[in-house]
Order: C-alpha cells, then structure tokens, then sequence
C-alpha cells in the first residue's frame, strides 16, 4: 500500500523533466557545451561621473553591464526584466543567430520593444565564432549605458593560434554626456540639429585621470613585468571612431570582431564604434605606470568630443610611491595619439589588417551591390521652425541609395513579414543609386535631399553578396562605420574616391581578408564586402554613429528562407514582446 512519493508527481512532468534532462547531460558530454541562465534587470541606477549624478539606465546596477564569458558552442538564455521607464531591447552584436532573427533584438526591426514592467528572454547558441563581442541595447540612445563584453573562448580541446596570455584585460571605451542621453537624442530630434557631443569618453565606464572629479575612479589595471596581456578593446561609443594606444607599450593585433589576424606590431590603433579588437601587450618596459589612452579619430568637418580618456597600467614591481601615485611620484608616462584628422594614420592601420589563414571568398557573385552612404538635409517651408536648426535651416538626415530609413511603429518588420502583414515594408530597396553623380565631387544642392521609406532588399537563400559602400560628400565625407547584423563579411578592398569598377575589383584581396560585422570606409571614398547570406530572416545594416541611425542611415535584406530545415526561420517565441 506504501506508495513512494516520487509516483505521486505527475508522470508526464517527470518523464519530460528527465527526458530534457538527460538531452541536455547528453549534447553536454559530447561537446562540453554549456546552457547559461542569466537575467538582465534593467534599471536606472544613480552613477556619479563629471562631478554629478545621473539617474543612469543600467543593467543589474552594473555600468558597464555584465561581461559574458562563454565558449564557442554554448547556449544562452537572457531573461531581460526591464524596470526602467524606456522601452528597452538588446542585442548580441556580431552573433550570427542562425535562423534565429527573434533574438537579435534592433527595436521595430525583429521585435518590438520590451515595455516598462514587461520581460523577454533572449536565447541563442554561439555557432562557430570565438574572439571580441560585446552587446548592447538597440532601442534609440538607451545603449549610451546599457552595453557590456562577450568573449568567446575557444571550444574545449582548442585554443588560440598565438601563446596563450598570461592574462586577459577588457577594455570598454564608451561615451559619456553630463545629461541624460535620451533627453540628448530627444532634443536632436525636436531641433533636426545636430545632437550634442559627448562631455566624455570612458575606459570601463570611467573618463580618468584628465577630467573633473574623476581621478580616484581612474581605471587601473595591474601586470607584472614580463607578462603577456590579452587587451580586448570594445568600441561602445556612441558616435566617435576612437585612436587607442598605450605609453611605450608595442600592441600586437591578433584579432578583429570573431576572426583572427595575421599578428602585425603598432603603437596605435583606429577603431570604430562596433567593432572590436584584440592586441597582445608584452609588459617589458622598465617597472612604473603607463597611460592607456583613446580619443576621437574625427574624419568629418563636424563638431565632436575632443578630449581624452585615460586609464593606467600599472607594473606591480613598479617602485611603491609610484604605484600609490603619491604626490611625490611622477605621473604616468603618456601616449602619442594622432592628430584628431589624421585619416592617413587611420587609412594605414586599416589596411594592416588580413585573416590569419586564406579564406574562401565568395567568387561567383549572384548579387552586385552599389550603396551610396552619406549625410544629406531635408528642407523646411519654414526655415526659421524651431524643428529647423540644422544648417541654413533644414534638418539633418542621412540615407543608403538615398533612402532614409523609417522605422515602422505598429509592428516590427520581422513579425510582419512572418505574419504577411502587408504596409509594414517594400521589398524596392534600390541596388544602385537612383542617380548616378560624383559621389565624392562637389555635389549638386538638388541632390542633397534624400527621400524616406521603409525599404529592404531581398536576397536569394544562399546567393552571393559584393556591397561596395561609396560614401558621399553631401555635407561632409566622414568615415561611416556599417554593421550588418546576422552576418559576417570579408573585407576585399577599400579605396579614397569614387569606386570604378573596372580598375579597383582586380585589385581586390580575395586571398586573406579579414572577417568582421562592422568596418568604416576612408572620408570620401568607399569600402568593398563579400558575404554569402546564409542566415535567413531580416537583418539590419546600418551605420554604427548612433546620431546617423537617428538621422535614417540604415537600410534591411530580406534573406528568403532556404529549402531545407535549417535553412529556414524558427519560429517566434512565445514571448516575443507585443508591439
Ligand atoms: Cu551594434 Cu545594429 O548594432
């Protein structure tokens, strides 16, 4: 009569229960893979930088948020609970997310945002990419706090193509504004000018020792001498290309977003907001402290944020009144960085970097992309509105192929495509410019005005991609970093001036090119990509300046799902935020 209390459960539950279970103790035995639980509560925290305290939007009180530490096969499942009084998403920039656009997270573009008070659980494996990743909110100017580190390890049993380092240093440079950033953006957006620069940039959520009120937070990072160090360098700014380096210290690149690079030794770095970078630093200089430092590399003739970040390196041997920084020990030695407009620099560093290994480059090109990048001003009836502050009283806007990206708002463009909604999007986005003109040449007023739609382009499963990105001198040329969501590319060529076709493909690295999800073309000229679009779904591409999506320098592909099963969209969670 004696029945064991375990009959008692519900035998369905348990046998589910023991079922997954044993799936997951299975798939983990085989590949190590782990599945990780996190939750990201977003909330306003109060952060003092700058002398004052801002009510700051951060996720679990952290800023910058939380690094996730993973490896190459694992599985995560982000519950995000958002406490703020913004709408929120995030995003897992550079994570391919196969099949599987409802994690990837751009606001109106795979979901609508997660309201205040509501949750989404994001998750997603990690399929064959190890290196720098980093994710951030893609809901308007929430990500200026709300952003942290991935870094993808190697699976078990393999390892880096370089020795292994004795330690492994994050490094996050951010942008900071002594307001709060949305009411920044909000201003821009009344106003159609240009929104104010930052008042700061930051190393891990800290200016340093060159601004007010900041020097006891300065960030430092402790070596013993004759170390190696693994420096991942994160570009979280908002609207700034950034020049990093570090006192007497050679940086060693050995990788760029999730791709290895042949190893090349500079005292200097250029990187653009997206992107990442790993350098090895070798601590062989005499024992003492060293400044990191960053600053605006500024390509355009526009306003920006020219001061310097800093954080120290410190020797642990170094002598102790020097490591206490004691009011009689010198100050640490401090870096050369170019000169804010030195696009020669930028241009040269850039074109240093090339996969580790040969690659297989797209040949057989099924798609040949051209797309303008560039600025432009929309006019007003009335120039003196206080909507009309931009130059000579117009707004500013910004396009691809002269489209101005709209967001959709009563529905995402990825659930209306899953649900045939008709009137969210076209399918029109143009392959080539409307007009052909000199791009880079002293361009007609007439065409400085773009048009604004909600436009994507279809691809083919499968089909081959070249996208030459041309950017513009309407307003100004500027060097526009471009992601692409869901997909990497290799980076074939990049030139200064108009892209001709017949002289600048032959000359196209089809050999070693490096793989990234971001990459910026030289101020008035133009950068080359292949990609194969192997992810079906839709998938933002955009301009990585924040006030520039804000302006409409974004476009979307349309990836048609494939005829097999894993060729073909999931479908969405159960959770998916309401739009
Ligand atoms: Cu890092 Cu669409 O963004």
């Amino acid at each position: 009569m004696d029945i064991p209390a375990l009959i008692t459960v519900k035998p369905w539950s348990s046998c589910l229960l023991l079922g997954v279970l044993f799936i997951f103790a299975f798939v983990a035995s085989l590949s190590h893979a782990e599945i990780q639980f996190h939750e990201f509560v977003i909330e306003a925290k109060p952060v003092k930088r700058l002398c004052r305290t801002h009510n700051t939007v951060t996720v679990n009180g952290e800023f910058p948020g939380p690094t996730l530490l993973v490896r190459d096969g694992d599985t995560l499942i982000i519950t995000t609970i958002n406490r703020a009084q913004y709408n929120i998403t995030l995003h897992w920039h550079g994570v391919s997310l196969k099949g599987n656009p409802w994690a990837d997270g751009p606001e109106y573009v795979t979901q609508c945002p997660i309201q205040p008070g509501r949750s989404y659980t994001y998750q997603f494996t990690i399929e064959d990419q190890e290196g720098t990743l980093w994710w951030h909110a893609h809901s308007r100017w929430i990500r200026a706090t709300v952003y942290g580190a991935i870094i993808i390890y190697p699976r078990f049993g393999s390892s880096y193509p370089f020795p292994v380092p004795n330690r492994e240093i994050p490094i996050l440079l951010g942008e900071w504004w002594d307001k709060n950033p949305m009411d920044v953006l909000m201003q821009a957006i009344f106003t159609g000018a240009a929104p104010n620069v930052s008042d700061a940039f930051t190393i891990n959520g800290q200016p340093g020792d060159l601004y007010r009120c900041s020097r006891r937070e300065t960030v430092r990072f402790q070596v013993e001498a004759g170390e190696t160090v693994l420096l991942r360098i994160i570009n979280a700014a908002m609207n700034q290309e950034l020049f990093f380096g570090v006192a007497n210290h050679k940086l060693t690149v050995v990788g760029v977003d999730t791709s290895y690079t042949k190893a090349f030794s500079t005292s200097v770095i250029m990187i653009a907001p997206g992107q990442t970078t790993n350098v090895l630093l070798t601590a062989d200089q005499p024992p003492a402290r060293y400044y990191m430092a960053a600053r605006a590399y500024n390509s355009a003739n526009v306003a920006f944020d020219n001061t310097t970040t800093t954080a120290i390196l410190a020797y642990k041997s170094a002598p102790c009144n020097a490591k206490n920084g004691g009011s009689n020990s010198s100050a640490p030695v401090f870096p050369t960085l170019p000169g804010f407009n030195d696009t020669a620099t930028a241009t040269a560093y850039t074109a240093q970097i090339r996969s580790l290994h040969e690659v297989k480059v797209p040949t057989a090109i099924d798609e040949d992309l051209f797309f303008t990048v560039g600025l432009g001003l929309i006019n007003c009836s009335n120039p003196n509105s206080p909507r009309c502050q931009g130059p000579n009283g117009t707004r500013f806007a910004a396009s691809i192929n002269n489209v101005s990206f709209e967001f959709p708002t009563g529905n995402s463009l990825m659930q209306a495509y899953f649900q045939d909604q008709p009137g969210v999007f076209t399918t029109d986005f143009p392959p080539v410019p409307p007009i052909k003109f000199d791009y880079t040449g002293n361009v007609s007023r007439v065409l400085w005005q773009p048009l604004k739609g909600t436009k994507l382009y279809k691809l083919k499963f499968g089909s081959s991609v070249q996208l030459v990105w041309q950017d513009t001198s309407i307003v100004t040329v500027e060097d526009h970093p471009m992601h692409l969501h869901g997909h990497e590319f290799y980076v074939v060529g990049s030139g200064f001036g108009n892209f001709n076709p017949s002289t600048d493909t032959p000359k196209f690295n089809l050999i070693d090119p490096p793989r990234r999800n971001t990459i910026g073309m030289p101020p008035g000229g133009w950068v080359a990509i292949r990609f194969v679009a192997n992810n079906p779904g839709i998938w933002f591409m955009h301009c990585h300046l924040d006030s520039h999506l804000t302006w409409g320098l974004a476009m979307a592909f349309l990836v048609e799902n494939g005829d097999k099963e894993l060729q073909t969209v999931q479908s969405p969670p159960l959770d998916l935020p309401p739009c």
